[in-house]
């Protein structure tokens, strides 16, 4: 429900050398949903000002938590503390310029070089549902969608009267998840230029500053490690400036009660939906006010705004838990998977597949594909998919991306005898792309130079032997879609892993004007987002998969066009306990690519039980990614067993609750975690032993998310205990050696 409520704020102030009693009307707009509340007040002076988010709060007046008697402010008319006034102001959208110092979300140049805005409250609407996100000539803004019952959206609009430019803040909240999404989207309503130097997407602010701000961090091969650092005066931040949402900081960012754990405390959890250059900062004033804000990041950013045109940030999602760090997480996976994820595989179970990759890397012809294909066949898995180095000359890494037609000395006649064949044996087939990139050595380099991100005259730094495409220029994207279309048009194609394995460096255009080169990160973006939209609209069975040298681009952006994404090239069982874990604080169990690889595993040498491999690959899509004709014949007899875990347990795990119950970042000697059915009528477990010590005891491990008054048999030992017993009492596992996984079942009787 959003209402609008206008209260009078009365107080009394020193002013010109006497106390005198002032009072000021203000308009409270509030969102609420019955279980959390999101507030904003509207000054005399036009100023919007954040005034609550948080638990559902009274629907009386609540426009005290604006304070605006708590400062030595004085009313319209009198700007002699202004600065003071607007260096503390919780402001919705914080301008520059003016006198509030901290982080702003928008920043202008105009024509004569000025650079302050003073943004003030015009109008607002409010609508069922929510609208998409549009911006001129962009034809795709991925965010979350709702129908008209399942959310409700406010746009407010400012304006600064100065520059000539409007701001529309769009809120939306969904009636039945703990959510509030935000975008912004400013519009040069002048005669003349502007520069948006710097547009993000919200901020939210409170009046103290006791949080422990949780982000997630890492490397190629260990993405998404969890780091916990308390709040402390100034800025605390993660960003990416490489292009992509990267490996080293993903887009998320919580400000978590200091007492937050898996179970109890306050998270507020912040997600943007983006795959390029972010900004995730928390900023605590000297009055120990925080202010959080998040959005593309300003770094190296410019963006022209001609009269007419307007600039769309992309979407911030915001999840409120009252139930600790855990309840901020499954909110997240309802939000995606529901809200987020789109097309035909959003709600099914994704076929079992083999990936060659780490089988073969780029040793194969069609009879060793076709052995595998067969193989693994035979034991059941049901797609197979070819990696890297099938097109051009590639026989290794070192050329022929952007030449997206079929190695014929590998592949005999094509891609359609192969495919046909695997068919045959009853497996889908799946094909890897790395469509935003050029080899120096390719024809496409060779006739187009220019097409490769760059700036003239300066060397062009290549990394894994590439560069990267101009995505800005549609006539790039059209050609590589018209190369994929042929490809897919060519043979039953049913799956695409489209990969993206560098970062951007000489970020210049040739085909981009010279006032508009500082766009190109984000015209990028939206390129790359515009060709997926148009492959998942033209063939809408496909199933993609996206990756970025494993994990640097797993990112709410890439989840609206592939359910699913590579989640690390890091196979390694126990190495993916951690990034498993930290992927799930924001991202479902249904998106993370897992496979079981051969061992010793090729990013860290360690050998691990196949049976555990497996158990962990379940927490994900599970797949394959070894050569099933060389693994032992006793790993291989176990893959139908697997297969028919996994058939069994996903749709839990695809669609329950994840209830996270060991943290290998706190304690590194096991790991465990379950999957409870919506109706609570089921629930599966994994536990993994990482490292044993002598003479340990068996291990007592709470359950969580049963329902406490109904009876569960633990389906592997035949005890029956009522849920509240086994989440409070626990169940015991045993400490069997190192890298041993165990599973078990439970089912309300
Ligand atoms: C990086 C990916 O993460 C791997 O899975 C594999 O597809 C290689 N690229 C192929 O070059």
């Amino acid at each position: 429900m959003i209402t609008e409520k206008k209260s009078t704020v009365t107080y009394v102030k020193w002013d010109r050398g006497a106390n005198r009693e002032f009072s000021e009307e203000v308009t409270v707009l509030r969102m609420d949903n019955g279980s959390i509340t999101y507030a904003m007040g509207i000054t005399e002076e036009g100023y919007l000002l954040h005034c609550y988010y948080g638990p559902a709060i009274g629907s009386d007046d609540i426009s005290y938590l604006m304070r605006l008697a708590d400062y030595p402010y004085t009313p319209n008319g009198n700007n002699r503390d202004r600065l003071l006034f607007l260096g503390d102001r919780p402001f919705e959208f914080p301008c520059h310029g003016i006198g509030d110092y901290r982080e702003p979300c928008l920043m202008v140049l105009d024509e004569d070089g000025m650079s302050a805005c003073d943004l003030r409250f015009v109008s607002y609407r409010k609508m069922k549902g929510k609208p998409e996100l549009k911006q001129k000539g962009v034809s795709c803004i991925p965010a979350t969608y709702a129908k008209p019952d399942e959310a409700e959206t406010l746009v407010v609009t400012l304006e600064d009267s100065h520059c000539d430019i409007a701001v529309e803040l769009t809120y939306t909240m969904f009636t039945k998840l703990n959510v509030v999404t935000r975008s912004a989207r400013v519009v040069n309503r002048g005669y003349h230029d502007i520069r948006i130097q710097r547009l993000l997407s919200g901020c939210v602010e409170w009046d103290h500053s006791n949080f422990d701000m949780i982000t997630l961090n890492g490397a190629w091969a260990r993405e998404r490690a969890v780091e916990r650092c308390r709040l402390h005066s100034g800025k605390q931040s993660v960003e990416s400036t490489r292009g992509i949402s990267s490996h080293q900081h993903n887009p998320f960012a919580a400000l978590v009660s200091r007492d937050a754990s898996e179970e109890v405390g306050e998270a507020y959890g912040f997600n943007l939906v983006y795959s390029g250059n972010f900004l995730a900062e928390t900023e605590v004033s000297t009055n120990g006010f925080t202010r959080f804000v998040m959005g593309i990041n300003p770094y190296d950013f410019s963006w022209l705004l001609r009269p007419e045109e307007d600039l769309t940030a992309p979407e911030l999602v915001m999840v409120y838990s009252g139930a600790g760090i855990g309840g901020m997480s499954r909110t997240f996976h309802d939000l995606y998977r529901a809200h987020l994820i789109r097309g035909q595989w959003k709600e099914k179970m994704r076929p079992v597949l083999i990936n060659n990759w780490e089988g073969t890397y780029f040793n194969f012809d069609e009879e060793k594909i076709y052995n595998i294909a067969k193989a693994a066949s035979e034991q059941g898995i049901e797609m197979l998919v070819l990696d890297d180095g099938w097109f051009g000359k590639r026989n290794y890494d070192d050329c022929s991306l952007g030449d997206w037609v079929v190695n014929e000395e590998k592949l005999k006649g094509g891609l359609k005898p192969l495919v046909d064949r695997i068919n045959a044996l009853g497996m889908k087939f799946g094909l890897w792309f790395e469509p935003e990139m050029v080899s120096p050595d390719s024809d496409l380099y060779r006739a187009h130079p220019e097409w490769a991100i760059q700036i003239i005259g300066r060397d062009m730094t290549q990394a894994r032997e590439q560069y990267v495409l101009d995505y800005s220029n549609p006539e790039v994207r059209e050609f590589i879609y018209s190369e994929i279309r042929a490809i897919l048009d060519s043979a039953n194609v049913e799956y695409i892993k489209w990969d993206m394995n560098r970062a951007l460096s000489e970020v210049g255009s040739t085909s981009l004007p010279r006032k508009r080169q500082r766009e190109l990160w984000h015209r990028y973006v939206l390129g790359v987002y515009e060709l997926m939209n148009r492959l998942t609209t033209d063939y809408p069975h496909l199933l993609l998969e996206n990756c970025s040298s494993g994990g640097a681009r797993f990112d709410a952006g890439m989840l609206y066009f592939s359910p699913q994404i590579w989640t690390s090239d890091d196979t390694d069982a126990i190495e993916r306990l951690k990034i498993q874990y930290g992927t799930s604080i924001c991202y479902p169990a249904s998106t993370m690519g897992a496979h079981v690889s051969d061992c010793p595993n090729h990013a860290i040498g360690r050998t691990t039980p196949f049976a555990t491999r497996g158990d962990v690959a379940l927490m994900g899509t599970f797949g394959y990614e070894l050569d099933v004709t060389r693994i032992s014949e006793e790993d291989r007899k176990a893959i139908p067993g697997q297969i028919a875990k996994f058939k069994k347990f996903n749709p839990i795990i695809r669609t329950g609750d994840m209830y996270r119950l060991g943290n290998l970042f706190e304690d590194e000697s096991f790991d465990a975690w379950m999957f409870v059915a919506k109706d609570r009528s089921e629930a599966f477990f994994t536990f993994v032993q990482v490292l044993n010590h002598p003479s340990m005891p068996a291990r007592r491990i709470l359950l969580r998310g049963l329902d406490p008054d109904r009876s569960y048999r633990n389906e592997d030992t035949g005890e029956i205990r009522l849920g509240v017993t086994w989440m409070r009492g626990g169940v015991i596992v045993g400490a069997f050696g190192d890298f041993v996984s165990k599973t078990m079942h439970f089912t309300a009787v």
